[in-house]
């Protein structure tokens, strides 16, 4: 079996591709959060610990997958990103180039400046904030300098349930399960969800076809911020008892204050012209997930703190 070392694992996308490579392939799956018992710690901005890690493992290909994915974070603390987000993936690069091996890399759709509808694989990014930026960098990187990758840009991001997701689909799940009966949510942000099952099925597909270079890579069809919130209420069962409440993005410029495009719609291009798209209608996944990640979430009881506190 062929060796995969995953760096940045513990995350959203880290517990798919666990899943679907586990079985077939021999992991190393490390992170900077060991939250689950097949991670190791590995904080991969230490080069050297980097770099003994996975030349040890003698690893087949490298998957780089670990950022700071908390755009107003990344907004107040520039050096800290550039240095995980750009500089982590530079290391991830000179390994793999030394191994001789192929690299995956995840960029991801926030790139553009939504002056677009819809972005193609091979539109011109220009990122607009910090985060966005470090994610280009990251991408050039590899794209100039790695002998073979695979990068592969997601968009709207969910996956891995309660525990892991940090994005939308978890923090509309959380006001549900707190019993709120409106929803504000913002009717200016396009762009397209990216189930992190797909996903990884996707880059396996292309990863043992061999077709190395930079690809799209999120669910057919195309939304908003505003139409996700009303199917999930819709999945839920509960669009009688919850009303949703049109904003723009300045109602929540306090708390959301990175700069994010009008659009990150992406096409699926290139995976289409290649055949290997797995990517499912962003509709049929987002049922999948809620059904198999939140079953009977809305209705037990909130979880006792570490402390034993509500
Ligand atoms: N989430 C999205 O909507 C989205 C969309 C497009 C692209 N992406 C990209 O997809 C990739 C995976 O993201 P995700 O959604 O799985 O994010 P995630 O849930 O935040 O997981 C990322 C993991 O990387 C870890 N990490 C950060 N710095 C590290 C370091 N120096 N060494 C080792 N591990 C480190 C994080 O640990 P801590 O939690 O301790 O920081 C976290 O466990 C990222 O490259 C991200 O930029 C995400």
């Amino acid at each position: 079996m062929k060796k995969i070392y995953i760096a940045g694992c513990g995350g959203m996308l880290g517990e798919a591709f666990y899943k679907q490579f586990s079985a077939d392939y021999i992991l190393k799956c490390t992170d900077k959060d060991v939250n689950d018992d097949w991670l190791s710690f590995l904080d991969f901005r230490d080069f050297n610990a980097y770099r003994e890690d996975v030349f040890n493992f003698n690893a087949d290909y490298l998957f780089h997958l670990g950022a700071y994915t908390d755009l107003e974070f990344c907004e107040h603390n520039p050096d800290e990103t550039y240095l995980t987000n750009t500089l982590g993936v530079e290391n991830a690069v000179y390994l793999a180039n030394q191994l001789n091996i192929p690299i995956l890399y995840i960029s991801t759709a926030g790139i553009f400046d939504g002056q677009k509808a819809l972005y193609d694989d091979w539109d011109t990014p220009n990122p607009l904030g910090v985060y966005a930026r470090s994610k280009y960098m990251g991408e050039r990187f590899v794209v100039e300098n790695a002998t073979r990758y695979l990068v592969c840009r997601a968009g709207w991001m969910m996956g891995a349930g309660p525990q892991k997701d940090k994005k939308f689909i978890q923090k509309l799940m959380h006001q549900l399960k707190d019993g709120k009966k409106e929803l504000f949510v913002v009717n200016d942000k396009d762009g397209t969800p990216t189930y992190t099952h797909d996903f990884a099925r996707t880059v396996r597909a292309l990863l043992e076809k061999e077709y190395w270079g930079l690809y799209n890579c999120v669910c057919g069809g195309q939304t908003s911020r505003f139409e996700v919130a009303q199917e999930l209420l819709r999945i839920t069962g509960l669009h009688d008892q919850v009303k949703i409440t049109p904003v723009t993005s300045d109602y929540f410029k306090q708390t959301y204050f990175a700069d994010r495009p009008a659009s990150e719609r992406l096409s699926t291009r290139k995976l289409d012209l290649r055949a290997v798209n797995h990517m499912r209608p962003w509709k049929t996944a987002l049922q999948e997930y809620i059904s198999d990640y939140y079953n009977g979430y809305l209705t037990a009881p909130p979880k006792p703190s570490p402390r034993g506190r509500a």
